[in-house]
């Protein structure tokens, strides 16, 4: 146990989570959990940099939860837990604010993408997000960080402010590395291939939520934008066909090629229909499992009691380390 290499990772109770999220980070976590020691939050302080109605943020937070075990998470085997519960996150992170640049906030593109969207809300959490960020992965020692592509970015201010920090006392934090897939770290707009799938997207049509029912995956699908070419290429010009394939590759396990292949001599119809079964089938035993733990709360509340105080503890050490070597004085 000692000696397994540490990952943490975690996703916003924003909103709904869309077949991005599943993709690009919630699938990959489920085959590191024999040989790492995961840690897969829940980042609900994360949450409230937009505006959450209380009940739907509740409510939302345990729906991740329950999404977590019901793609194959296993709470015997990794530690899943919600960010509130352990404030030694908030707590590093305001040491970590006191030694992270403007400029290197600035610089965030998703700040800057969100500036742009939210101009009502400029509020200070939107630009020092990166800081807490920074603060859930360092305190647990984490080695490796499994997310999607657009995170790339956090993660060097991460990586930034851990050596910042070993340089400026003493070797403190582990340095961690992103673990970004191959296949389907960026899953894009199903409306709009230039920009990825996410549930803010102005378009219904454009993302795939994990709860959406068979027939809406269907239509999504059907409706999907490809092109004139007719034919199932992965290549730069053709976008959305080049999306499409990755999601089918990312499910399936199969080669680029060997789908190409496959699809020689068919045009997108076919593709579509065998894609959006692939879909469906993927989702329908995760859609089964999430209710049948959404309707035992009592059984969510042991797992993200646990949770926390598994957390509690790995925190708490290092951020005590935090505390004597900045100069605080022990309690
Ligand atoms: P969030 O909640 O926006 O997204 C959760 C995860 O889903 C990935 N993702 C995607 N991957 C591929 N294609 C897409 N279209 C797509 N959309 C989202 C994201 O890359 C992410 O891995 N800041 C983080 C949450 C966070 C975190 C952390 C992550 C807070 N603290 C510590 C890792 C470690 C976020 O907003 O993710």
């Amino acid at each position: 146990m000692e000696d397994k290499k540490v990952i943490f990772s975690g996703v916003q109770p924003s909103g709904d989570l869309t077949l991005g999220n599943y993709l690009g980070a919630v699938k990959n976590w489920v085959a590191l959990q024999d040989e790492y020691d995961c840690y897969y939050c829940v980042v609900d302080l994360h949450s409230i940099t937009v505006p959450q109605d209380p009940k739907n943020l509740r409510r939302r937070t345990l729906e991740v939860m329950a999404l977590y075990m019901a793609a194959g998470i296993d709470p015997n085997k990794s530690t899943i837990f919600i960010q509130s519960h352990v404030s030694s996150h908030i707590e590093l992170s305001w040491v970590l604010g006191t030694m992270t640049y403007l400029g290197e906030l600035n610089r965030m593109t998703q700040f800057k993408d969100k500036i742009q969207k939210n101009e009502k809300n400029l509020n200070s959490g939107l630009f020092t997000y990166p800081v807490l960020m920074a603060a859930d992965i360092l305190l647990y020692q984490t080695d490796l960080v499994p997310v999607g592509d657009d995170q790339k970015q956090h993660l060097e201010l991460a990586r930034d402010l851990s050596q910042r920090f070993n340089n400026k006392y003493s070797d403190t934090f582990i340095v961690p590395e992103p673990m970004i897939s191959k296949v389907g770290a960026r899953i894009m707009d199903l409306q709009d291939p230039t920009v990825k799938m996410s549930k803010s997207g102005d378009n219904e049509n454009g993302y795939i939520l994990l709860m959406d029912a068979p027939d809406t995956i269907r239509r999504k699908i059907k409706r999907s934008v490809t092109d004139s070419m007719n034919r199932v290429k992965y290549c730069d010009e053709q976008p959305g066909v080049k999306n499409l394939l990755t999601i089918y590759s990312k499910i399936t396990g199969e080669k680029i090629e060997n789908i190409e292949e496959k699809y020689r001599d068919k045009g997108y119809k076919e593709f579509k229909i065998d894609l959006a079964d692939i879909i469906v089938e993927e989702l329908k035993p995760i859609r089964e499992k999430y209710l049948e733990y959404m309707n035992d709360k009592k059984y969510l509340e042991k797992v993200y009691k646990d949770g926390a105080a598994k957390a509690e503890k790995v925190a708490r050490k290092t951020l005590r380390k935090v505390y004597k070597k900045t100069g605080f004085i022990p309690r």
